[in-house]
């Protein structure tokens, strides 16, 4: 539940990851402390340039899909650009409609002082938030750029909405690629775990997409992404000795079909 998470705050890091689909969510789940249905599910599933695209629909459906495979670790849901940010109203029927139709835990938003307000609204209704600060995808046109975050007068920005969105309620706070010796003030300041993506090892937890440190694509490595595996490029080299062998007639053989005798197994 969130109030876990927050008491970790300075204790063993917080293992988190993405998922968007059941498998992936009951691969994660054995391992993590916190699954998150990223809106980085339009890029990783669905071929599209940017979070920009992705709607409430889109988050509900992989909700749902993914809350079949946990049963362990606390699930949060991303509010999708658009279904947030012009009331707190507009937010609260969003995440009120997320977590009722799939189950999650708590949903995450990007913003700072902006959102605090948001924040504060939805934490006072029973609606646990994990913010997202410093680079916020869902804003990359006026960023112009997924660029580094708090390396110039920006800190003091980043710092500020760091303690804004704290002292309104959320639970914990991703800092996506923001410097190192920032990272490591804000967590030393705010009382809230702090979530690092692209963020160092200050930070209390630590969250990748999983197809990213899955290796999923062969030619996206941002440089904050450590590949556990190489799952592309097996991917690749799989397809391509199946195609082989079908054209070869290698494939399938007397063990993958079905004889007219009754066999063993006749799944
Ligand atoms: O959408 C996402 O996957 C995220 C993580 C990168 C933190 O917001």
């Amino acid at each position: 539940m969130p109030p876990d998470i927050l008491a970790r705050k300075g204790e063993l890091p917080i293992v988190c990851l993405t998922a968007y689909t059941t498998p992936i969510a009951l691969l994660v789940d054995q391992h993590c402390d916190v699954v998150l249905v990223g809106d980085s599910v339009g890029m990783a599933l669905h071929g599209l340039p940017s979070t920009l695209g992705v709607t409430l629909d889109m988050m509900i459906l992989h909700g749902k899909a993914v809350r079949r495979g946990i049963s362990r670790a606390l699930m949060v849901v991303d509010l999708p650009f658009g279904a947030y940010e012009e009331s707190r109203e507009q937010a609260f029927r969003s995440a009120a409609r997320v977590m009722a139709e799939t189950g999650c835990a708590a949903v995450k938003l990007e913003g700072g002082e902006n959102m605090a307000e948001t924040v504060r609204f939805l934490t006072a209704r029973g609606i646990p938030v994990m913010a997202h600060i410093g680079l916020t995808p869902q804003s990359v046109n006026a960023f112009g750029g997924y660029k580094v975050q708090g390396r110039g007068p920006d800190g003091e920005r980043i710092m500020r909405d760091a303690v804004a969105i704290s002292e309104a309620g959320a639970f914990a706070v991703v800092l996506e690629k923001v410097a190192e010796s920032l990272a490591r003030l804000i967590t030393g300041k705010i009382p809230i775990p702090t979530i690092g993506i692209g963020a160092s090892v200050a930070c209390d937890g630590q969250i990748l997409v999983t197809d990213d440190m899955l290796g999923i694509f062969t030619d996206f490595r941002p440089r904050f992404v450590k590949r556990y595996a190489e799952l592309g490029r097996d991917a690749n080299q799989a397809i391509a000795m199946y195609a082989a062998e079908v054209r070869t007639r290698q494939f399938p053989t007397s063990e993958h079909v079905f004889g007219d005798a009754p066999q063993k197994s006749a799944k």
